[in-house]
């Protein structure tokens, strides 16, 4: 058997301390698959003294990452710091330049530098390999930069945030608020104290923007993205999804148009019966729509120490078994040096379906008012329903359209002439349809 492959890892918080349990415990077998030993030869955290529930004799303690990343004997730099910079940025930017090969879960750091961090990898013939930076233990990354090569790509889209989806699930099978599902949430660890980079959708943007580069072969785009987050959704958009056969996800999209690449990241409505709207709780999917596959959709747990632990070893174990001075799959899926420059799709172009719930006065022609809203913009309706709002003073009804597909400008258009008008109630509510092809 060939030397084992010596591993350093920065940070040993909820993901690397599962990394390490499941590497000691499995030692044999992973000798056997890869080929030759995995040791963990190097550590580092912030609380050299505090018990994370493995032995680690045996390795060496450095005092920062960017240290260990500069002087440990290692062949691989795990780096389970996270951040986009400090001690994550400098410690992988620092094993690239020695010719370490690197394995990241950090998707803020690979959303904000990952094309430079792959010319690096690249130049130094280095391996970088992040599958669990997106939607956790699914195999997402090389689905999209291995197994779909030669796939033309046409959209890409998924549930990526697990606490999103867990205060979604939690809103509708419960009739809870947003804010009660959030606190339970934090309560149960899923969400931070601070929990405004999940809820605002940001976190989601990050794993979208890597995504759409392994894609569509593009520049990493982040800052470019449509934000929305979820913490507009009231339990009566639910209510009224759900009586009109829709569940609301939030959903990242990225999509070729013929004016450039759609990032999106927004609540969307997705049809009851289609596989995605039956994905609950903190569970991850991902849908990718290509030419000669079809659709593709990988359902699993997209956080959680052992779920990205598990993705974190399979791209150790690929660097186990790759051969020194082989040719290397790109980092991006198309080498560095080659991705092209990003062109943004204007959001005011995005085509499809919307649904719109309109608090209004309950006064005659109110109904009749809204349609001809619609019908000026040339807007053609799936349907256009009006309730009494049991919740509200009895003057108040909602109004509930649906539209076939049409344009966000024409919607922009349509909302705003309703704002105008003196019948309508606190603010519209827009929110975007999107139809899987196949599940
Ligand atoms: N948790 C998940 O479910 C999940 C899923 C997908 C991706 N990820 C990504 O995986 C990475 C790690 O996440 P995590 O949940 O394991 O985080 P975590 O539990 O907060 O652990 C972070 C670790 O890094 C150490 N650390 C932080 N700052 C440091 C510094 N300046 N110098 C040295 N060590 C430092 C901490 O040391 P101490 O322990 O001494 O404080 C801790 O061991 C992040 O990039 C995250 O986005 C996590």
């Amino acid at each position: 058997m060939t030397d084992a492959l010596k591993v350093g890892i920065a940070g040993l918080g909820t993901v690397g301390a599962s990394l390490v349990k499941i590497i000691q415990s499995r030692a044999s077998e992973l000798a056997t698959t890869c080929g030759r030993p995995i040791e963990i030869t190097a550590v580092t955290a912030r609380n050299r003294s505090r018990d994370r529930g493995f032995d680690m004799s045996g390795m060496a303690w450095f005092d920062t990452p960017e240290k260990l990343a500069a002087e440990a004997d290692i062949d691989v730099f795990v780096e389970l710091v996270g951040g986009a910079n400090g001690a994550a940025a400098d410690s992988v930017r620092t094993a690239l330049q020695r010719g370490l090969h690197v394995v990241t879960a950090n998707k803020a750091l690979l959303a904000a530098s990952g094309v430079e961090l792959a010319k690096i990898a690249e130049e130094k013939g280095a391996l970088l390999n992040f599958e669990a930076a997106v939607a956790g233990g699914i195999p997402v990354i090389k689905a999209l930069r291995e197994s779909l090569t030669g796939n033309t790509i046409s959209r890409v889209y998924g549930i990526m945030n697990g606490t999103c989806n867990y205060i979604l699930t939690k809103m509708e099978k419960e009739g809870l608020s947003f804010a009660e599902c959030l606190k339970e949430a934090q309560r149960l660890g899923y969400a931070e104290a601070d929990p405004a980079f999940d809820i605002e959708g940001n976190d989601t943007a990050h794993k979208l923007a890597i995504l759409t580069t392994l894609a569509f072969g593009t520049k990493i785009a982040a800052d470019e993205i449509y934000l929305e987050g979820i913490t507009n959704i009231s339990i009566d958009d639910i209510h009224a999804a759900s009586d009109l056969g829709y569940r609301i996800k939030l959903l990242g999209v990225a999509q070729r148009t013929e004016s450039g690449i759609e990032q999106r990241v927004h609540p969307t409505m997705v049809p009851h019966d289609s596989v995605i709207a039956q994905v609950d709780g903190v569970t991850n999917a991902v849908a990718i729509e290509s030419d000669i596959l079809g659709e593709l959709l990988m359902v699993g747990p997209g956080a959680g120490g052992n779920a990205t632990a598990s993705a974190v070893l399979g791209d150790i174990a690929d660097i186990a078994k790759s051969q020194p001075g082989a040719q290397r799959v790109p980092v991006l899926g198309t080498p560095a040096a080659a991705l092209a420059d990003y062109r943004r799709a204007q959001m005011r172009s995005h085509e499809g379906g919307y649904f719109i719930r309109l608090t209004v006065a309950d006064r005659a022609g109110v109904f009749a008012s809204v349609a001809t809203r619609m019908a000026e913009n040339a807007i053609s309706l799936e349907s256009i329903v009006q309730r009494a709002k049991p919740s509200e003073a009895d003057s108040d009804k909602t109004i509930i359209l649906v539209t076939h597909a049409t344009t966000e400008a024409a919607i922009r258009k349509a909302v705003d002439a309703i704002k105008q008008e003196t019948y309508l109630v606190g603010e519209p509510q827009v929110i975007r349809i999107e139809r899987p092809k196949a599940f």
